[in-house]
């Protein structure tokens, strides 16, 4: 049952330097049963304090822009009902974890973006654009390649806040799509850029990427997918057998 009036706590930025982080409260109207996180922050936006500063674009979970931990749990804020996590009467909300604060509840996405990039670098796929685009193997990766880099997973993951040099959910979800397709020639060298002790032998298969993650994409199975092609490869070359 919707409440009239929501308490909607943000943690915000300090307003002067050498202040620290504080969470206000806004007193915000339900205006539909519908209502997202994200509607209550426009409110509070438009009606209670212009100077609170957040991102989005879309509004309809395809831009990946608008990743908040809600009740301390990641979402979009444009998916995610204010009458599922409303509980007593309080919504917190704060900005995802384990990437700098700009403001509020905008981050510097930067780093994360960054890894996904440097796993799979060089990408050469022979036969794009042709009906080849359809191959069997590419088929079978469809629901890993629906990723929109929102972010969600890296903040959830325990192990990008205890080595902030693991290469995170997204980036190794991103590199086994690119060794996946059978399409891309350089596939072993992805293998090459992610077998390793910041990359796939750091994961520990404690699904918390997955459980957040707005697509539905088990970044863990990826996971576990390259490391028994990597063990393969390696097999494989020590005992001489294929190429
Ligand atoms: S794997 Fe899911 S949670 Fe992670 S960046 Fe992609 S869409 Fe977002
Ligand atoms: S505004 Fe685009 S995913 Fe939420």
């Amino acid at each position: 049952m919707l409440t009239e009036t929501i308490s909607l706590s943000i943690k915000r930025s300090p307003s002067e330097p050498t202040a620290t982080d504080a969470w206000r409260q806004y007193s915000v109207p339900v205006i539909a049963a519908s209502m997202s996180v994200l509607d209550a922050l426009m409110w509070a936006q438009r009606n209670a304090d212009p100077s609170l500063a957040f991102r989005s674009a879309c509004r309809v979970g395809m831009c990946g822009t608008c990743g908040v931990a809600v009740n301390g749990r990641e979402g979009l804020a444009c998916r995610t009902l204010v009458s599922r996590v409303i509980g007593d009467g309080e919504i917190r909300v704060e900005p995802v974890r384990h990437v700098p604060v700009v403001r509020d509840l905008v981050t510097d996405m930067s780093s994360f973006h960054a890894k996904a990039q440097a796993v799979a670098p060089n990408t050469e796929y022979a036969g794009a654009g042709t009906p080849g685009v359809f191959t069997d193997s590419r088929q079978a990766i469809q629901a890993q390649r629906e990723c929109i880099y929102c972010g969600l997973c890296y903040s959830a993951c325990s192990i990008v806040g205890l080595d902030p040099g693991f290469a995170g959910p997204a980036a190794l979800n991103r590199a086994f799509v690119a060794a996946s397709d059978d399409r891309n020639e350089l596939a072993d060298d992805v293998l090459g850029h992610v077998a390793n002790e910041h990359g796939l032998w750091r994961c520990h298969d404690l699904y918390e990427c997955t459980a957040v993650c707005p697509k539905g994409i088990s970044p863990t199975l990826a996971i576990q997918r390259l490391k028994r092609r990597v063990t393969t490869h390696k097999l494989k070359r020590a005992f001489r057998i294929g190429r």
